[in-house]
């Protein structure tokens, strides 16, 4: 079966409670539960990763590389603006990466406009709160099952 792996980055264990005109009120939690029932439909396994620390999300798309994983779906946080370290080890990964935001973060502050990943990433998707990271694991499934 094949393994997706799911990551959130800085500051994304809030969500819930961390501004929620932006971002709803679903916890982290809630927002795994709907990815692993939508997983169970599509006939894919799903784990998941958070971290507030960079170093510690860039080990675990390193791993990604020799552990199994078919693809990667992931909400970098404020790093997707800025992090040329998570951006390279996104390049080297040789399977699909697919970046999700809740908000629509062209809608916002204009740091927000630019993502570096988007460039290493196979495709984006923003403003859908929990939705985004649906449409994401669809959108990778589709990729990895070709
Ligand atoms: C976010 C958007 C980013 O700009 C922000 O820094 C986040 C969350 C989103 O899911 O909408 O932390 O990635």
């Amino acid at each position: 079966m094949n393994r997706i792996l799911v990551m959130h980055g800085v500051n994304l264990n809030l969500f819930g409670k961390r501004d929620p005109k932006h971002y709803g009120t679903e916890t982290l939690e809630d927002i795994n539960g709907k990815l692993s029932a939508l997983a169970g439909e599509l006939g894919v396994e799903v784990s998941f990763f958070q971290s507030n620390y960079e170093g510690a999300f860039v080990e675990r798309i390193q791993e990604a590389h020799g552990d199994g994983t078919a693809g990667i779906v992931l909400n970098a946080g404020a790093w997707t603006h800025y992090s040329y370290a998570i951006m390279d080890a996104l390049a080297i990964l040789s399977i699909p990466a697919v970046e999700v935001h809740m908000s629509n973060v062209h809608a916002r502050e204009a740091f927000r406009h630019f993502s570096v990943l988007s460039a290493v990433t196979r495709g984006s998707i923003a403003g859908f709160g929990s939705g985004s990271y649906l449409l994401g694991l669809r959108a990778v499934v589709d990729l990895v099952k070709g």
